[in-house]
């Protein structure tokens, strides 16, 4: 089903990036010579998507003028700009709160969620499949994950798998190792039902205390249903020090003269 509409949750602090995300948004976080969110974009664009809404906050302008020089300058990405639009989240109260803060803007259509932390290297856009495979149901990216580190993500409780769908019977939102029902972890890329936006408006702080997205699908599961993808590619997680690490190592990898100089490093040791 064709899917015109992404938001990017863009109104978090950054505090695993503090002190430079007290200045700069995590976002604007490089990967060598871009910013994070400009690969989040990228495959958004590449996913068929028209209409691209960014959920900010103060502090968070650089990302307004690096895409407006992307279009008037670069003429980089081939949408235009007037497709993008940003709406303000007054406090960080949590993933489902900020969805919930693009409601008018999406209306009554189903839209895809991204977050920019996670970034996914792959040769075809994530959402991209995810949309080839949406019919209606809320759709979550999904990998598996260590036990370990089941307690950072929503988890999947399995009802059947189906080639690269995860089709599930519930989920639970950050659960601690021992009460975990699979390693089948949420990344963050979704497409939703917009009814969604009646479920966040009523939802009681989960987690952390704050609106949890994974506990709107829940609620919706005996409605609209839930099903998992299983994407092809690479995932970073680009919110925590050693994920954005690993991401420019392995984009520099890619790239012969950048690849040198990790090979000097590694000869230096
Ligand atoms: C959010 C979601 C979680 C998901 C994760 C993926 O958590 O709440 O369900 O698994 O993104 O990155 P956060 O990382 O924002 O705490």
């Amino acid at each position: 089903m064709k899917i015109r509409k992404v938001v990017f949750p863009v109104g978090g602090l950054g505090t695993r990036f503090f002190p430079i995300t007290r200045a700069i948004p995590k976002e604007m976080l490089g990967i060598i010579d871009k910013p994070l969110i400009h690969y989040a974009v990228e495959e958004a664009v590449h996913a068929g998507i028209e209409e691209f809404i960014f959920v900010t906050r103060h502090g968070k302008s650089s990302i307004e003028d690096y895409f407006d020089y992307m279009f008037s300058h670069a003429n980089y990405f081939d949408v235009k700009i007037g497709s993008m639009c940003y709406v303000r989240q007054d406090e960080p109260k949590g993933l489902g709160h900020a969805v919930l803060c693009a409601k008018n803007l999406v209306n009554n259509e189903p839209f895809a969620v991204m977050s920019a932390d996670d970034f996914i290297l792959s040769t075809k856009s994530c959402l991209g499949e995810m949309a080839s495979n949406y019919d209606g149901a809320n759709m979550v990216a999904t990998m598996s994950v260590d036990r370990k580190d089941v307690s950072k993500y929503g988890i999947i409780d399995v009802l059947k798998e189906d080639g690269s769908l995860v089709y599930a019977k519930s989920v639970d939102e950050k659960p601690p190792v021992e009460e975990a029902k699979s390693t089948h972890a949420i990344v963050g890329r979704y497409i939703l039902s917009p009814d969604i936006f009646d479920v966040l408006e009523q939802l009681a702080p989960g987690v952390g205390g704050e609106i949890q997205l994974t506990d709107a699908l829940l609620q919706m599961i005996p409605t609209c249903g839930l099903v998992g993808f299983k994407f092809e590619g690479q995932r970073f997680d680009c919110g925590s020090k050693k994920g954005l690490l690993a991401a420019i190592l392995q984009v520099a990898s890619q790239d012969a003269n950048l690849q040198q100089v990790i090979e000097e490093f590694n000869r230096r040791k």
